[in-house]
């Protein structure tokens, strides 16, 4: 029999991310019926502690609502100025009662000199909220999620959400 405690562990030196990943994961469904619910949601995250240091990962189709969930978080935490869409910029800074964050869109990130030119991996080895929309066109270059919304938008207004912690911190955001 092995003893666990002389097998070799593997230490991932490149995650810029310091909060440690977590075996498995936990996964909740919502239905946010309306932007009133999708709003009702946004106010909520943001009523947690542990916001300021998260990553979130957006996932969806074009008007799905990942952008609309970002207005409402960043409205929430007390940003009152106009959030553009970060489409072209691919990052748009905030500051909200000493929180940075940082609004990516990945959508037409298609440069991966850009992480490094941008600062963007400095971004994500620092503080702050960052929230990423479109993160599949940045894999390989993110560090993993604090948490993963996933949004699908039905025929009316429901947009159907599943929401999927990664590390301990994002536990902590979906308790
Ligand atoms: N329940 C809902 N939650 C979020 N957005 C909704 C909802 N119902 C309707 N919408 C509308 O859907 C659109 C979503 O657009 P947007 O947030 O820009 O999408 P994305 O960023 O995913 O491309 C907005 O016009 C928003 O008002
Ligand atoms: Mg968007």
């Amino acid at each position: 029999m092995a003893d666990v405690r002389h097998q070799p562990r593997t230490v991932h030196l490149n995650a810029a991310s310091h909060h440690p990943p977590i075996v498995g994961s936990s996964i909740g469904a919502l239905a946010w019926p309306t932007e009133e619910a999708t709003r009702a949601y946004a106010a909520e995250l943001a009523s947690h502690p542990a916001i300021g240091r998260a990553f979130i990962e957006l996932h969806g189709d074009l008007g799905a609502g990942k952008t609309t969930f970002v207005r409402h978080l960043l409205r929430a935490l007390g940003i009152s100025e106009r959030v553009k869409s970060p489409t072209y910029t691919v990052m748009e800074p905030h500051e909200a009662n000493g929180i940075a964050i940082y609004h990516f869109d990945f959508y037409r990130f298609n440069d991966p000199r850009e992480w490094e030119d941008a600062g963007f991996r400095d971004v994500f080895a620092g503080p702050g909220l960052k929230l990423a929309e479109w993160p599949e066109k940045a894999a390989g270059l993110l560090p993993t999620a604090d948490l993963v919304i996933r949004i699908e938008a039905d025929a009316d207004e429901t947009r159907h959400v599943t929401l999927k912690a990664q590390t301990p911190l994002g536990q902590e955001l979906l308790s």
